[in-house]
């Protein structure tokens, strides 16, 4: 496993000791009042509870996110995408589709920064519980639309409805092409870049008039299709980071951040 699965794994090490600690929330109950956990196995059977196992704060929002058990937490994949989110003008009023939300984070800035609304996804249901527990907390569920992905079904945009577009389109996916074993690695391998190939190929049509996306990779082998895939698509991609791709190793963080958008009919 590589530099982002080290990551997971560590954290996986860290999370094990927490287990005594750890918290549950049962889905529907109260985000301000979980009920503390005094089991102390690493799992948590009772169907539509979920274990915090962190609580984790970034500068960008006013409070700390829980992070739930096998939910994605590596805020160095998103440190420039969520800088962008805080400083643009394209954020405010919009509306915003977040694929693969994992602990709400990104979505959860993109309402800091005045978003209208996000629609936001994710294949793990923990992820899409967890997001909406801590949209719930911040008081923000009503704007925070989370849609859950079957695996039977990955594709980017298989929860929207037909015709639904955006102004933009965030994600941080899975960057690796590899198959995952379990909820907690969908977070890190897209097998054959499946899902990074439906994005880009209905990109155009799920964009309204002037909008864009931007993607947070940390593997090369993913940028350089995102390049690729972009000219069979009309895409134009700008790169909003100074580390020349060369220099970098198949996988590295901090993520790169991508601006992605349709190119003018004249230009195609
Ligand atoms: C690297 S994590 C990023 C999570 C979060 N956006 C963040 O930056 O912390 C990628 C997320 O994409 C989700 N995911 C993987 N495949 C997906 C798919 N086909 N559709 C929607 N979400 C997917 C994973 O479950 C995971 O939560």
């Amino acid at each position: 496993m590589q530099l982002r699965g080290d990551v997971a794994t560590i954290l996986g090490s860290a999370l094990v000791l927490l287990a005594v600690g750890a918290v549950t929330v049962a889905l529907g109950a109260r985000p301000i009042a979980p009920r503390l956990n005094h089991g102390r196995g690493a799992h948590y059977a009772h169907s539509g509870s979920y274990r915090i196992v962190a609580w984790k704060r970034v500068d960008e929002l006013p409070q700390p996110l829980a992070v739930f058990e096998s939910v994605f937490w590596e805020p160095a994949d998103t440190d420039s995408l969520r800088r962008l989110i805080a400083a643009s003008k394209q954020v405010r009023e919009k509306h915003v589709l977040e694929i693969g939300t994992g602990s709400g984070l990104v979505s959860l800035c993109c309402l800091q920064a005045g978003a209208a609304r996000v629609v936001a996804t994710d294949i793990n249901s923990a992820a899409v519980a967890n997001a909406a527990y801590n949209a719930r907390r911040f008081g923000w569920a009503q704007r925070l639309e989370l849609r859950t992905v079957s695996p039977e079904r990955p594709a980017a945009y298989s929860v929207l409805r037909e015709g639904e577009q955006f102004d933009l389109i965030v994600s941080n996916p899975p960057w690796e092409d590899a198959v995952p074993r379990s909820n907690a690695e969908y977070a890190l391998y897209d097998p054959g870049f499946e899902l990074l190939r439906s994005m880009l190929a209905e990109l155009r049509t799920r964009l309204r008039p002037g909008g864009r996306a931007w993607l947070a990779y940390g593997c090369r082998s993913a940028i350089v299709m995102i390049h690729q895939l972009a000219d069979e698509h009309g895409l134009h991609v700008t790169t909003l980071d100074s580390r020349p791709l060369s220099d970098l190793p198949e996988v590295f963080l901090p993520g790169m951040l991508l601006e992605v958008e349709p190119k003018p009919a004249w230009n195609r």
